[in-house]
């Protein structure tokens, strides 16, 4: 299918607002990207039409609302390269699916002097919840170092393999704060080969890359769906069967559980042992939709588009005196986001929520601050400067729109000196 950016454009109907008076051109695609009529109108339609309650009742509407929740978890095991559609755990998002596994697998497997290794670049989710499970047990959490492109060095890497050898590895796959895309084939073989289970953080994966889990070799693999044009609040973790069959379940509660009494309870087969209570399956439908969506418009098209209109960004800013572009360069593989800070030669930092500000005013939306990565921010020592302003397009992002934030970025900078 040619790729065609107006026709893709039309699927978006907050494409078309304004924010402020102005054009929204919406640059925040990173934090959560905007939803497709296929989405929008999908989940109304399941609402309007279909919903009940999903594995439990005996009715006709609830019978097509599992076969549809389970549909989608078929198509979401098919895209993410599961062996097993039960590899497919939905939770509320990336978060919560890390929380799964460093809490139900952590309880099992963590104890006193063990190392979990976690990505100096890591999201917060992906290294707060293995902090909150070392605790408990006495282990103890370890950053695996970048260089200032976010570049993993991987002699060092393996020299922290064979001398901590720690239990769990956890990688981003992609970077939220500089783009970074990291070989995590290469990254969980060299775990795999020193004994440690792994974890990668897919959430910026999703919206951009082909993945294979089987052939990236992980334990487990999170995603969110918001991330990629789907509903906020779903999310699925993938799990090897072996691993996923050997952990205790999380949470308690319906449908997670095989027979119960006050005397004990025992537990469902795979994923109903991790999905306890209703399901979000509004959300689940949307997911699904998502997925389909983004294969119809095909994710190497998106990838190309993407590409070329981050090759634009980049050339513009870098024209612009003062501006620093953080992260990777040259042929450094990198997704659709730019970091940046900016500094008048002989003047201290302009302040990057200051420059989001009178961007906002002009309808361009941006993030600012530490993208929820704050020791990346300070080895980059950037934490003490209000982090960096983050630029992020999809794949209805346009040339146009960027250089019209371009525009707005050069009078917000003409503005504040
Ligand atoms: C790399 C990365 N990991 C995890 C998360 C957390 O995702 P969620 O808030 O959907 O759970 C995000 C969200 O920004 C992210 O960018």
């Amino acid at each position: 299918m040619p790729f065609d950016i107006q026709a893709i454009r039309r699927d978006f109907p907050i494409l078309e607002r304004k924010v402020h008076g102005q054009p929204l051109i919406y640059l925040d695609n990173a934090a959560s990207a905007q939803k497709p009529l296929a989405v929008i109108e999908g989940v109304r339609e399941y609402l309007a039409h279909h919903h009940a309650n999903t594995h439990r009742s005996a009715h006709h509407l609830a019978a097509q609302a599992t076969i549809a929740l389970e549909k989608a978890r078929e198509k979401i095991a098919a895209h993410l390269g599961a062996e097993h559609t039960h590899e497919i755990i939905f939770t509320s998002g990336t978060t919560d699916a890390i929380n799964l596994v460093a809490q139900a697998w952590g309880r099992l497997t963590l104890a006193e002097g063990d190392v979990v290794l976690v990505t100096r670049d890591a999201h917060h989710a992906a290294l707060v919840p293995w902090q909150m499970a070392a605790e408990r047990c006495g282990a103890r959490v370890e950053p695996i170092e970048i260089d200032e492109q976010g570049r993993i060095d991987l002699k060092a890497f393996k020299a922290q393999l064979n001398n901590l050898k720690p239990k769990m590895v956890v990688l981003g796959h992609v970077s939220n704060a500089l783009g970074t895309v990291h070989d995590v084939e290469l990254l969980c073989a060299m775990a795999r080969e020193a004994g440690a289970a792994t974890l990668v953080d897919g959430a910026q994966a999703l919206p951009h890359l082909d993945i294979d889990v089987r052939q990236i070799g992980c334990d487990f693999y999170a995603v969110s769906a918001h991330k990629a044009y789907g509903p906020t609040g779903i999310g699925a973790l993938y799990g090897r069967t072996e691993i996923l069959e050997s952990m205790p379940p999380w949470r308690g509660g319906g449908e997670m559980i095989d027979s119960v009494s006050f005397e004990g309870t025992t537990y469902g087969p795979l994923p109903f042992k991790f999905e306890a209570g209703t399901p979000n399956i509004s959300g689940v439908i949307g997911f699904g939709l998502a997925i389909d969506w983004l294969n119809a418009v095909g994710l190497k098209n998106i990838r190309a588009h993407e590409a070329a209109v981050t090759a634009g960004a980049t050339a513009a800013l870098r024209e612009i005196p003062g501006l620093r572009i953080v992260g990777p360069e040259g042929d450094t593989p990198k997704a659709p986001v730019i970091s940046f800070v900016y500094a008048k030669p002989g003047l201290a930092p302009v302040h990057p929520a200051d420059i989001a500000t009178l961007l906002d005013q002009q309808g361009v939306a941006v993030r600012t601050g530490h993208h929820c990565t704050e020791p990346l921010m300070t080895k980059l020592g950037l934490a003490e400067t209000g982090g960096t302003v983050r630029m992020s397009f999809a794949a209805y992002t346009t040339g146009e729109e960027v250089a019209r934030a371009v525009a707005a970025l050069h009078r917000a900078l003409n503005m504040l000196l």
